[in-house]
């Protein structure tokens, strides 16, 4: 059975958020409490400061929890990082002669011999997410109980973390007084928060760009196919354009903000704009110019997401289907 109340918290490098949703009949879940804040005392995921993170979690959720009136005490994690690692794994058992009918045991040992894998020994599993099974010959299973077969195969989508990255974003929320009753790799959560069944089963790539990384996941035939994080974001374009209109990074955000586009040709060739403490004199530049130094990183965050799934059936199957979610770009 749900709980009363389900708080998810994320400690994104720039924003920390929590949300505090109410479940409802059939599985609904209505959102009573958010807050965000600038985040403290993480960097690139990583915690880096735990006092500080733990004030800063310690803020949010008390904010959160007074906007929804109620009482936190525990929460989900969202975590991300480029230290994260996904693959796909396979497991393939006989069926017994004598019974040739699949058994929910079965599936359980197929699915666990998936998950039999040699990793560094600071990696372990976080997720392991069946997708489809393989009944003898036959592929795209997604319930093999109860059939009758030879031999019963699985595929399994497997995320994999660095424990020590993990057990500190824990220990901080902990440390602010919260029980973590459950981690999830953040763009897993976002998808399941903004994709519609429809979309996971004809195929579509979600794409989560915060500021310090970008993480994707890749669903079709109903299930996660591929998932990742790179370690690019918003943050990096703002920095292009301090470095390329010699400006402050406060400055560049604000610009970003106000005047950025992802492509050049978007903006209208006559428009300029004034930039505050750019260069000498009224600081005027064409806001094409903006656009240009914003392009490519936006073009080479997005190409490195399609080279790291385009080799996917699932990702030619989600045509041009891209949600995207994050703050950043
Ligand atoms: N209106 C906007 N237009 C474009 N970019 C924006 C806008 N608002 C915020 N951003 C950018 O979004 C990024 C922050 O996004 P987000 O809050 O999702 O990051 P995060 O989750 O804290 O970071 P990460 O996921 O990297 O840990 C920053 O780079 C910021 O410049
Ligand atoms: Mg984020």
């Amino acid at each position: 059975m749900l709980p009363e109340f389900i708080v998810s918290i994320d400690l994104g490098s720039e924003r920390t958020a929590v949300l505090v949703g109410e479940t409802g009949s059939g599985g609904t879940l209505r959102i009573i409490g958010a807050s965000s804040r600038p985040t403290s005392g993480i960097r690139k995921g990583a915690v880096v400061d735990m006092e500080e993170a733990a004030e800063c979690v310690r803020e949010t959720a008390d904010h959160a929890a007074r906007m929804a009136g109620v009482e936190i005490d525990c929460m989900c994690a969202g975590v991300s990082g480029p230290h994260i690692r996904s693959f796909n794994s396979r497991g393939m058992i006989p069926v017994p002669r004598d019974r040739r009918e699949i058994t929910a045991g079965d599936v359980e040992q197929a699915n666990r011999i998936a998950c039999n894998i040699t990793l560094p020994a600071e990696m372990e599993i976080l997720h392991s997410i069946p997708q489809d099974y393989i009944v003898d010959a036959h592929r795209g299973i997604s319930d093999p109980v109860g059939m009758t077969a030879s031999r019963l195969g699985t595929e399994v989508h497997l995320v994999t973390v660095q424990a020590v990255q993990v057990e500190n974003a824990v220990k901080v929320i902990e440390k602010a007084g919260f029980e973590v009753v459950n981690v999830v790799f953040n763009p897993l959560a976002a998808a399941h928060a903004v994709l519609l069944e429809d979309e996971m089963e004809a195929g579509c790539l979600l794409i989560d760009m915060g500021a310090c990384m970008s993480s994707f996941a890749l669903y079709g035939g109903g299930s996660i196919r591929s998932s990742g994080v790179l370690g690019a974001g918003g943050n990096n374009v703002t920095n292009d354009l301090a470095v390329g209109l010699r400006i402050p990074k406060g400055t560049a955000e604000e610009v970003k903000l106000r005047w950025g586009l992802a492509l050049a040709s978007f903006a209208a060739e006559d428009e300029v704009v004034t930039v505050p403490g750019m260069g000498s004199g009224e600081g005027e530049i064409r806001r094409q110019i903006i656009a240009a130094i914003m392009e490519p990183r936006c073009e080479e965050i997005f190409s490195m997401i399609k080279s790291a799934v385009s080799n996917d059936p699932h990702f030619l199957a989600a045509g041009s289907t891209v949600v995207l979610t994050g703050g950043g770009w």
